[in-house]
């Protein structure tokens, strides 16, 4: 079954410049997928688009048949998601637990509810009780991603999204929370779409990745079918996220 339908989207910003030019896909339900594409290509603009943050100029996107652009059906649409955003987005004011009990209550979980589900979600994330009332400052920053995924979870969503999981985490913390989101994704067996340029993330989170490029998604296919698929500039992709000082621009 299909889960989310990107429809021929595009968009474009004031200075024209078109950075979405008839992206399509379909991602199937409980598909773990990654699109990869290089820095600048549009990775970030599509997740925004999907999620209701910028508006497409033409096409739609559909999950589970419900569209973003139908106001009315906007709440059950985005209550589908949790992202798991680059910088962690966690609330600098609010303790860890105060981050996973927020966003919580925003789904009108009771009081006791949010604390016990944010405790159990805090524990399944590898997190120890004594940074619970740590604010995000005192805490590493792979600490931080772990609550930051406490708190994705925590809302049951369908779809989780993960933008660049990885980035600015040394490489061995990088490991550790590659494997924490794979198994973590494994366990919960729903949706997940990633947005990278890290093919070695692609690799080990997804069976099925796809190549964002001038604007469209120019490969889609098993990851590990990419290194020989016949298309120049995804092979070329390849090899320069293997070896990257031997491939130029
Ligand atoms: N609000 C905006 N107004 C104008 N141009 C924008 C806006 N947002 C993004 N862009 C442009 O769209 C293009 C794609 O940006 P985007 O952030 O999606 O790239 P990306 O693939 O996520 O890159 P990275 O891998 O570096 O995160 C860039 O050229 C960027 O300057
Ligand atoms: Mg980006």
């Amino acid at each position: 079954m299909t889960k989310i339908v990107f429809e021929n989207v595009h968009k474009k910003f004031h200075n024209n410049f078109r950075v979405l030019n008839g992206v399509s896909l379909k991602v199937a339900d409980k598909e773990v997928h990654v699109i990869l594409g290089r820095s600048g290509c549009g990775k970030s603009v599509l997740l925004k688009c999907l999620l209701g943050i910028l508006q497409v100029d033409s096409g739609d996107i559909l999950v589970d048949g419900l569209s973003v652009k139908k106001k009315e059906q906007h709440r059950d649409y985005i209550r589908k998601f949790s992202i798991l955003f680059q910088g962690n987005a966690l609330f600098d004011s609010m303790t860890i637990r105060g981050n996973v009990e927020f966003g919580l209550q925003q789904i009108n979980r009771n009081k006791s509810e949010c604390r016990s589900i944010a405790e159990e979600k805090l524990l399944a994330v590898g997190l120890d009780r004594r940074i619970f009332d740590l604010y995000p400052a005192e805490i590493s920053g792979g600490m931080q991603k772990r609550a930051a995924l406490a708190r994705a979870i925590a809302i049951e969503p369908e779809v989780l999204l993960f933008d660049e999981p990885t980035s600015g985490l040394d490489p061995i913390t990088s490991g550790v929370i590659c494997h924490l989101l794979r198994d973590t994704v494994t366990k919960l067996q729903i949706t997940c779409l990633t947005i990278t340029h890290d093919l070695k993330v692609a690799e080990f989170l997804s069976d099925h990745s796809s190549i964002l490029n001038d604007g469209a998604i120019i490969w889609t296919g098993k990851t590990k079918e990419m290194k020989r698929c016949g298309d120049e500039f995804v092979e070329n992709f390849y090899r320069a996220s293997h070896s990257i000082l031997e491939v130029s621009a």
